[in-house]
């Protein structure tokens, strides 16, 4: 069976000498063996400390959103193959937070999947409804309609993505989607990438939203989850050792 993935989002978060600090705790608090896969998604500026801080970890690098463009005269921007200079191997794309603040749309994540996957990056495409969306009863639309914007646009390499689902109402509020909620999301999910690629049971749908060392175990044994997604609990290394622990 694939290994799970254990990824921490350190958002907007960190600085020299606290990623310094966080990493150290964490290799140093790190059993010899894991179960799982570790990666990092840390914040652009931080890539080339970070990397050179992971070395010989085991840990992989991680980033948090790339352009939907190759190259040229779009200021401001980071390109895939600009991640992948330092050794990137996963990147976020269409993460809830930049959907909602900077009006991310279906197309435009679906083309950053695809010049992730162009440069060798796995993208990790981030899917979920607002609380207001699963209350009306439009969850599955929701997610099903934004996974199948990724699908349209990168349909034979669909199997090399990731996906994770993280419901919006779940993230930085401490409410977590139950163990069967989220089975629930991910059994939609892996159909949905079923009828899309017969490579479909090779995509690891990973859980976001207020994981923490209390809930990862019983999320974690759910059986399309197949990995974590993991914000606030990631800037903390006693915190997210646990979650690693828990992901067998
Ligand atoms: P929290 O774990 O802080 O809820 O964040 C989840 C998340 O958005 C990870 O991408």
């Amino acid at each position: 069976m694939k290994k799970k993935l254990i990824a921490g989002n350190w958002k907007m978060n960190g600085g020299l000498s606290a990623n310094e600090a966080l990493i150290h705790a964490l290799r140093s608090g790190l059993p010899a063996t894991v179960a799982c896969q570790v990666a990092l998604c840390v914040p652009s500026v931080y890539l080339a400390q970070v990397q050179s801080l992971l070395t010989g970890s085991g840990f992989d690098l991680g980033a948090q959103d790339l352009s939907a463009y190759e190259g040229g005269a779009y200021t401001g921007e980071v390109s895939a193959a600009m991640l992948r200079d330092y050794g990137v191997r996963y990147c976020l794309v269409g993460h809830s937070e930049r959907r909602q603040h900077h009006g991310e749309t279906d197309a435009m994540v679906a083309l950053k999947a695809q010049r992730a996957l162009a440069c060798g990056i796995t993208p990790i495409v981030c899917v979920g409804e607002t609380l207001a969306e699963r209350e009306s009863g439009a969850m599955e639309a929701v997610v099903k309609r934004q996974l199948a914007a990724v699908i349209h646009v990168n349909g034979h390499c669909i199997s090399e993505i990731m996906v994770a689902y993280e419901p919006v109402w779940a993230i930085g509020s401490g409410k977590t989607a139950s163990a069967a909620q989220a089975q629930e999301v991910h059994a939609l999910l892996r159909a949905q990438l079923k009828a899309a690629s017969s490579q479909a049971d090779r995509v690891s749908i990973l859980y976001g939203g207020s994981m923490n060392a209390a809930n990862a175990a019983e999320l974690l044994a759910q059986p399309d989850v197949g990995g974590g997604l993991v914000g606030g609990a990631s800037l903390k290394a006693p915190d997210f050792l646990s979650i690693i622990a828990a992901a067998r």
